[in-house]
């Protein structure tokens, strides 16, 4: 397939890499001139195992290239994400400027030719639906079928877990997207959950929500070991080895924190 990938950051690198690796025709766009110039120059800018590597063989060959000119990437594409950043506000809100900014500017690149727009960035309900208006209004003759596929890769990890993820959701909103969206993630996982976009959006927040529920409670617990003198560790392992608690995110500490848990 072709792929363009607005917003060169975390995940999108990453993500644009791993499906240039698979075999897709992928174009990185990114508003950052420098960025794009190091990136052109085999400069990455965050490091993560295996990264560099596969982005050095994916660009040898073909498939990977990077851009500052939306416009190029959204017309060569057939699937086009969404992976700018939407840091949180003063009011704890998503500040979703720059997911609309590019909604605007992928609307004023768009013909009758017939698009799957993919928001893979962190958003609240009902943004796939606003994304898809803002970009009808700019060209109301556009054929656009806009979708939700959440990230849930961590920093650190980021290539292992595009590669081998848990699951991946996909938020269709129609049968054709649905299907394209499904061929195009086949290859990483069996275990896809396909369903609308809403519900799609709403699985990445509350599986963020729950992780960090899952810290603040080991850390309300390590509280109450501390005024009845028990062990917090050896509690949180009691717990952990129930399989249906898990051990993962029981390590009472700092608390949590980073952009993904505002
Ligand atoms: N980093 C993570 O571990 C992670 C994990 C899961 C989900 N997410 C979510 O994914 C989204 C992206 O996160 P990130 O960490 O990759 O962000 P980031 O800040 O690393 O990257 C965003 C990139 O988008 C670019 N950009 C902004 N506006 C643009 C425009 N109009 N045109 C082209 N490029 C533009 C920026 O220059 C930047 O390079 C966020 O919603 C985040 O919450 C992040």
């Amino acid at each position: 397939m072709n792929i363009a990938v607005i917003g060169t950051g975390y995940v999108g690198l990453v993500s644009g890499t791993c499906f240039a690796d698979l075999g897709n025709h992928v174009i990185c766009v990114d508003n950052l001139e420098e960025k794009v110039e190091r990136l052109n120059r085999n400069e990455i800018p965050i490091y993560e195992p295996g990264l560099e590597e596969l982005v050095r063989k994916n660009k040898e060959a073909g498939q990977l290239s990077f851009t500052t000119n939306i416009g190029q990437a959204v017309r060569q594409s057939d699937v086009i994400l969404i992976a700018v950043g939407t840091p949180e506000t003063n009011s704890g809100a998503a500040d979703l400027s720059y997911v609309y900014a590019v909604a605007e500017e992928i609307g004023a690149e768009l013909d009758e030719t017939y698009k799957v727009i993919v928001n893979k960035s962190t958003v609240p309900v009902g943004t796939a639906e606003a994304v898809e208006s803002i970009i009808q209004k700019r060209q109301p003759s556009a054929s656009v079928d806009v979708c939700s596929v959440p990230e849930f890769l961590r920093e650190g990890s980021a290539v292992k877990d595009t590669f081998h993820p848990d699951r991946v959701v996909i938020g269709g909103s129609s049968q054709k997207a649905t299907d394209i969206l499904t061929e195009l993630h086949q290859p990483l996982t069996d275990r896809l959950v396909v369903t609308d976009t809403r519900s799609s959006e709403m699985t990445k927040y509350a599986s963020n929500a729950f992780l960090a529920t899952k810290i603040s409670f080991i850390n309300e617990i390590a509280n109450i070991c501390d005024i009845y003198e028990a062990d917090v560790n050896a509690v949180a392992k009691g717990m952990g080895l129930d399989h249906r608690i898990g051990p993962k995110f029981l390590n009472a500490g700092i608390g949590y924190g980073g952009s993904c848990f505002p």
